[in-house]
This record gives C-alpha cells, sequence and structure tokens, in this order.
C-alpha cells in the first residue's frame, strides 16, 4: 500500500536522540534551567533580539504580552480576522475584547486602512500576525506608527514565522515592543508544545520573566515580587529544541525550496492560485493556495493518499465567537483555502505526485 503523505509531521533525528540520552543521563531537574538558556539564546541571536524569554506555547506567550503591557478585562485589541483562534483567544483570557479586522488579500496580514477605521476610545492594543512569515504590502512600520499615534501597543504574533524577516532585515517579531513565537508540532522548528517572547526593553523582560515563575524574580526561593503564574518551559524541551535550532538555516533553505517546486510545478494548473512569497526575506512556513471545488480536490487527494488541511475560517463565523461584520477576504479563504502538504522531510518525488495528482483531479 502507498504510504500517505500528510499535510504535516514534526521531524526529529538521531541528534535530538542523543542529546535526549545525554541529558537524562546527567540526573536533571527536567524543569527549566541551563538547557532553556541556551535555547533562549539561541532564539535571541537569530532573531537579534536582547532578550528572549522561553514560555510553554505560543498562546501563553501572547497573553503574557498582553499581561507585561497592562492590558485589561474590556480592554478592545484588534485583531485579524484570519488567524489561528489562539491570537484572539489569548487576550479573551483576560477579559479583553478582540476586535476583529479584515487582512489583506495578495498576504493574509492585517489591512491598515481596515485597521484604521476600527480603531476606537476602547482600543488599547493591535496583534499583529505575520500569517505564514508574510508582512504586509503596506509597510508594516505604517502599521506600527499608527499603533503609537494612537497610543496603542505594538503586538506581534509570530508564531508561524521564525525564519522570516521585514525587508529592511530585521526578523519578524522584533520591530513591536514583543514578539511571540510557538514551537507547537507544526512549526518550523518543534518542542512538542512552547513558544517564546522576544523583547529589547529590559524592564519588560524582567516583568515577563517573573510572570512565567509565579511572580518571583529568583527561581528556588519563596519571595515573590508580584502576581505571576506558572507559564514555564522545560530543559526537556530545550534539548530537542537546541537541536531543532542548529537546523533551522537548512529548513529555511528546504522550506523555500519546497514552496518553489510547488510554484513552478503548479503554474499552468488555472484552478490552482499559490499565495505569493518574498523568499529573499520570508520562509513559507505552510504551502497555502486558493482552490477551485476545495472539498472535492480534497477527497480525491485523499483517496490518492495526501493528506490537505483548510485554511483558518473567518474567526467572526466560528461559534466560539459570532460576530457580525463585513470580512470579505478572510470569508473567501474560509471557503477555498487550503494548505497543500508543507512538511519539511517531504521529497521532490512526492511533490511531483501531489501536483499530478492535482493536475489528474482538474483534467
Ligand atoms: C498565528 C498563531 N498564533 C498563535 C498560535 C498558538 O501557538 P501555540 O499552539 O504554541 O499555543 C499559533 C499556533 O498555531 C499560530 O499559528
Amino acid at each position: 500500500m502507498k504510504k500517505f503523505i500528510a499535510q504535516m509531521e514534526p521531524h526529529f533525528g538521531e541528534e535530538e536522540t542523543l542529546a535526549m540520552t545525554e541529558y537524562m543521563a546527567e540526573g536533571n531537574f527536567l524543569t527549566e534551567y541551563k538547557r532553556t538558556e541556551t535555547f533562549e539564546n539561541m532564539i535571541k541571536d537569530f532573531t537579534g533580539s536582547k532578550h528572549c524569554i522561553a514560555t510553554n506555547s505560543g498562546t501563553i506567550s501572547l497573553t503574557m504580552a498582553a499581561l507585561a503591557v497592562g492590558l485589561k478585562a474590556d480592554d478592545e485589541v484588534i485583531v485579524p480576522n484570519y488567524t489561528m483562534i489562539a491570537t484572539p483567544n489569548s487576550i479573551k483570557m483576560l477579559g479583553a475584547t478582540p476586535k476583529f479586522v479584515d487582512v489583506e488579500p495578495e498576504t493574509l496580514c492585517l489591512d491598515i486602512e481596515k485597521v484604521r477605521s476600527e480603531i476606537s476610545e476602547n482600543t488599547k492594543a493591535i496583534i499583529f500576525v505575520s500569517a505564514n512569515g508574510r508582512y504586509p504590502i503596506t509597510d508594516v512600520r505604517k502599521l506600527k506608527e499608527l499603533a503609537l499615534d494612537r497610543n496603542l501597543h505594538f503586538i506581534e504574533d509570530a508564531a508561524q514565522s521564525l525564519g522570516s524577516f521585514y525587508p529592511d532585515g530585521k526578523h519578524v517579531g522584533t520591530i513591536g515592543k514583543i514578539g511571540c513565537f510557538s514551537f507547537s508540532t507544526p512549526k518550523i522548528i518543534s518542542t512538542g508544545q512552547g513558544g517564546a517572547l522576544v523583547t529589547d526593553d529590559e524592564d519588560l523582560a524582567k516583568r515577563l520573566r517573573r510572570l512565567k515563575d509565579f511572580g518571583r524574580s529568583m527561581g528556588g526561593t519563596d519571595f515573590h515580587e508580584s502576581i505571576g503564574y506558572n507559564f514555564k518551559f522545560t530543559d526537556m524541551q530545550a534539548v530537542i529544541g537546541i537541536e531543532q535550532m542548529k537546523k533551522l538555516p537548512a529548513r529555511l533553505i528546504r522550506k523555500k525550496q519546497i514552496w518553489k517546486l510547488y510554484k513552478e510545478k503548479l503554474q499552468d494548473v488555472k484552478e490552482v492560485k499559490l499565495f505569493n512569497h518574498d523568499l529573499s526575506h520570508t520562509t513559507p512556513w505552510f504551502i497555502d493556495a486558493k482552490v477551485e471545488n476545495r472539498s472535492g480536490l480534497v477527497k480525491f487527494l485523499k483517496e490518492n493518499y495526501i493528506g490537505t488541511r483548510i485554511m483558518y475560517p473567518p474567526i467572526n463565523e466560528q461559534p466560539a465567537y459570532k460576530v457580525q461584520g463585513e470580512y470579505p477576504v478572510s470569508k473567501e479563504i474560509g471557503l477555498n483555502g487550503l494548505w497543500l502538504p508543507s512538511m519539511i522531510q517531504i521529497s521532490d518525488e512526492q511533490i511531483d505526485y501531489i501536483v499530478n495528482t492535482m493536475r489528474i483531479f482538474y483534467n
């Protein structure tokens, strides 16, 4: 029987196994310590940030960012209507209200003009999501300036964007006050679960470190300067994360190759339109496309042992939110958006097979 090609599977190798075996043989506490520091330093250096704080998920990183800048219950926060639901949920956790704004059709990032018209006196922050590593067509700095002009916090949800840069060379997640990353299973590097915050602001970094560790500045003591929780990472995850980070440069190259292969081979399949990428700066995390007859294609590909995943439905229509509004772009993605197999370990031959199968379907 043919092997099923998953839309996404994490990829770990011997390096992770060896590192974990060595770590366990040392007799450790498993909780975050030296390995976490090394992992944080790797993220810090890679993104060019002054501080990195590892956490237990991307969602919690966003919640921590919101708490650290002082967002409170009933504050309004602008979020894209096309994103993983964790973005709005992260601030719901503290009782704040997400205000959904539609995205640009080309990049699926927040549409600055729509943001401008949605800001109200209750708005206190904008969470910018770089969708699949992309930056908006309208200079992202204009969005940041708009936030600063209106006295709003500008937080970057870079969960999908490790290895993506803005045109000026700054890593995505590093132009606002705080940037958030995720290392959940499907991400470009994974620690199973996990996240990280980056910031250049030392006070904010200290606040974030206390926030994740019961409000104390030093582990192993019971003196608490502020209210905090337990959003810590573990050294077990960091052991994996360190090995994954070593593989990141090669993964960025391969992710770009994968996108280029799909792009070339699907050129003449008019029913499939890949979203564009500026490969000189950004790295496609998933292969995202608008396709005709999506349900038929998904079924046909599945019958031929190919996995896909339907792109995020518009958040305002999710049963969890049910908010009225006009969101034509995210609505269309909800109807036609599809992620094709995007895992790092996919072979060129598998991509050939996937494209040929799609061609057969449309013919
Ligand atoms: C844009 C975005 N934000 C936040 C998250 C949440 O990250 P995590 O799953 O690590 O909580 C994700 C995860 O897929 C995401 O894609």
